[in-house]
């Protein structure tokens, strides 16, 4: 234990390129199970930026794999790792926002922490806001001298390539790669625009430029996006409706939110699976309409609740117990809900029989109530 102790000494009076005090740089990295990326990384880092100095605070969502245990022990030997160790949350961008929060140096970088980001442009994105006084300094694969290399797959870079022309169209946003995780800014610009940024989905850059209204001075240094070595990457084709919901949302000057635009398409999907199942019910099944439109609400309440769980509180998302608690809940909460749907489509439809229109109102009916209550109550923070 006690020669433990003093190689562990050793080690760290042994690097002499460290430089001491305040940092000026803090890198954040979000990691969902990169336990046998952050050790790379972290040498990469001091490697990279001899002279610099400099903080690492890795955000960890409670990955399975250990990486928070990982970063706490390279922390015992190295003070200038950090770590936030989250529980009960997922997502990117929440992370980065925690991490920058977390941060009290000057300039802040994010970067992903599985070796796909090159982190030998880090001196030169620091030298960019230093001395040329940019605000914020992107990663680019587009432009010259920049490639998205072997790390992307063909789908991938398909789908890539249209999310960057819908950011350039309707976001007005001027950036090659608005997709790109790997930037560097000041923290006092990322302060300023910290209570605007959407904590969901992961296109946290895109969402600082945009939000930033024109007003940051961007630069753009290329980059060659390299290949994962351990581990998956995490990002689903889920988050693409994420990135969908980002865009709307700063369309509309960010007064409605994500999440509420995320929870109405998912009440969209609900009422066609409604409609859906409610015409079956009575085509098929022959049940008098009162008992159709109760299954159907069912089976579109049931629906919901898992699309939700995957999309619109995927960084609250339940798992296990809390999982069928949620759902017990959720039926619970709502069989007001039920109640006002099957009362408002029965009323209507016994006035007009119109199968759809009444259908339709009544989930639209439980759709609000549900929103109200469910965000209030299901996934309360
Ligand atoms: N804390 C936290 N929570 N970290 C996460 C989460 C999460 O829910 N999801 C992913 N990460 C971490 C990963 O551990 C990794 O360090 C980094 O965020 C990027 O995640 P990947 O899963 O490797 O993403 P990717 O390689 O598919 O996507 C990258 O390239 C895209 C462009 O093609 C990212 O940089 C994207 O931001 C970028 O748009
Ligand atoms: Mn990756």
């Amino acid at each position: 234990m006690v020669s433990n102790t003093n190689s562990e000494q050793t080690e760290v009076s042994k690097s002499d390129a460290r430089v001491t005090g305040p940092a000026e740089l803090t890198v954040v990295l979000p990691t969902y199970n990169e336990s046998k990326n952050v050790p790379i990384v972290v040498e990469l880092l001091d490697k990279a930026l001899a002279g610099v100095a400099w903080e690492v605070i890795v955000v960890d969502d409670n990955s399975p794999d250990g990486t928070s245990q990982v970063t706490a022990d390279i922390a015992q030997k190295d003070p200038r790792v950090r770590i936030i160790q989250r529980i009960g949350r997922r997502g990117l961008s929440g992370a980065c926002i925690e991490g920058m929060l977390a941060s009290s140096s000057k300039y802040v970088a994010v970067m992903d922490a599985d070796l796909q980001h090159d982190e030998s442009l880090l001196p030169k994105m620091l030298e960019a806001l230093r001395s040329q006084n940019f605000d914020i300094c992107v990663a680019s694969r587009h432009v010259e001298g920049g490639d998205v290399g072997t790390g992307l797959s063909s789908v991938r870079a398909w789908g890539s390539n249209l999310a960057n022309n819908l950011a350039r169209k309707f976001l007005k946003v001027e950036l090659s790669d608005p997709m790109s995780g790997f930037f560097m800014l000041r923290r006092d610009r990322f302060v300023e625009l910290a209570p605007r940024l959407s904590s969901q989905g992961f296109k946290i850059m895109l969402d600082i430029v945009a939000s930033g209204k024109g007003a940051l001075r961007v630069k753009e240094l290329p980059f060659v996006f390299r290949e994962r070595q351990h581990g998956e990457s995490k990002l689903d084709t889920l988050v693409t409706m994420d990135y969908l919901g980002l865009l709307v949302s700063k369309l509309f000057n960010d007064t409605i939110s994500v999440r509420f635009l995320m929870y109405s398409m998912v009440g969209g999907t609900g009422v066609v699976v409604h409609l859906i199942a409610l015409k079956i019910l009575l085509a098929l099944f022959g049940l008098p309409f009162g008992v159709a439109q109760l299954i159907a609400t069912f089976v579109a309440m049931s629906s919901n609740f898992f699309l939700n769980n995957r999309l619109t509180y995927r960084d609250r998302r339940l798992k296990g117990l809390a999982w069928v608690k949620g759902l017990f809940t959720f039926y619970v909460i709502c069989s007001f809900g039920i109640l006002a749907n099957v009362g408002v489509a029965e009323l209507i439809y016994t006035n007009k029989p119109i199968w759809w229109f009444a259908g339709a109102a009544g989930a639209i009916m439980g759709a609000v109530w549900n929103y109200i209550v469910s965000n209030a109550l299901t996934w309360r923070k």
